[in-house]
């Protein structure tokens, strides 16, 4: 397994495999890397000759006051893991490679996705993922890149922009990767202390709750919220961010669950927010 830090040597690797009639799948993160992020690893695996994996933990796309310099890292780790995993290139630069100058051209996220949600309590975050994907997708000249379920909003914007700026991949959404109680697995769940780690079980019982309450008929989309809201807020110590029900296709507002649904919440945990989503056909 190679490790490449210069962008210009990874575009070569990737230009010079293209040649050798090889295709490329690559798995942008932002490492610290657990099953979720190998899930995706292996689902390029499948369906590429050669995977790339970035790690890359981006500072655009952290607010101010938010945790880019206590993000967890620990490169040699994962350089571990991607190698039982057949990785045949690691991308690794630092941001100095990544962003040289100051002044810097900035891929703007398709507008009306990027308010809502995740969006809402973190501006400029998408313009972030955006602008470093463009330039992971330029770098690495992937022919399938795999993006996790459990970002919905950033699949899905990920996917719009591709279709709008005509990058020449094919975007493909591995699953949710869950621990054994039900919490959606992430980099970020390291932060919680052992009593709100339990407590953050709730976020996946209120999901269920919801799919539980659809199953029985519910429509009214303010009836689920509101029955989420309650599950959530009776537990000590959190504090909601949001959740929503939209449409899954475009992040449009239902009033009426109905077709492909997605139902997506963020909550806070002390100075931990976590994400879990669901989609429904209804
Ligand atoms: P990161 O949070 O490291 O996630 C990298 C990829 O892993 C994303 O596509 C994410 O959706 C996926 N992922 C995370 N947890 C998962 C889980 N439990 N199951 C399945 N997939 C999971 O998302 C980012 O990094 C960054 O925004 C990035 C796209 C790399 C741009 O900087």
């Amino acid at each position: 397994m190679k490790v490449i830090e210069s962008p210009q040597e990874m575009q070569n690797w990737s230009r010079a495999q293209a040649k050798a009639g090889l295709s490329i799948g690559l798995v942008p993160t932002m490492g610290y890397l657990h099953e979720g992020h190998l899930s995706l690893v292996r689902r390029a695996r499948e369906l590429c000759d050669l995977v790339v994996v970035s790690i890359f933990v981006n500072p655009i796309q952290f607010g101010e006051g938010e945790d880019f310099d206590r993000y967890p890292r620990d490169l040699s780790r994962d350089l571990d893991l991607l190698k039982k995993e057949g990785v045949g290139v690691v991308f690794a630069p630092t941001a100095t490679a990544m962003y040289p100058e100051k002044e810097r051209t900035i891929v703007d996220p398709p507008t009306g996705m990027e308010n809502r949600l995740c969006g809402r309590n973190r501006p400029g975050h998408f313009r972030g993922v955006t602008t470093v994907v463009s330039k992971l997708f330029n770098i690495c000249l992937p022919d399938v890149a795999v993006f996790g379920q459990k970002d919905a909003q950033q699949a899905l914007i990920i996917e719009k922009m591709v279709r709008d700026l005509n990058f020449p991949v094919r975007i493909v959404r591995g699953e949710i990767v869950r621990e054994l109680d039900g919490l959606a697995m992430s980099s970020r769940n390291v932060y919680l202390s052992p009593e709100d780690r339990k407590k953050a079980t709730v976020l996946y019982r209120s999901l269920l709750m919801a799919r539980d309450l659809v199953g029985q008929g519910v429509r009214k989309t303010s009836q689920v919220r509101k029955a989420m809201f309650d599950m959530i807020d009776q537990v000590d110590g959190t504090q909601i961010d949001y959740i929503e029900i939209y449409n899954a296709r475009d992040l449009s507002e239902l009033e009426e669950i109905n077709g492909q649904v997605l139902i997506a919440l963020a909550v806070r945990f002390g100075d931990t927010r976590l994400i879990d989503n669901l989609l429904l056909e209804v």
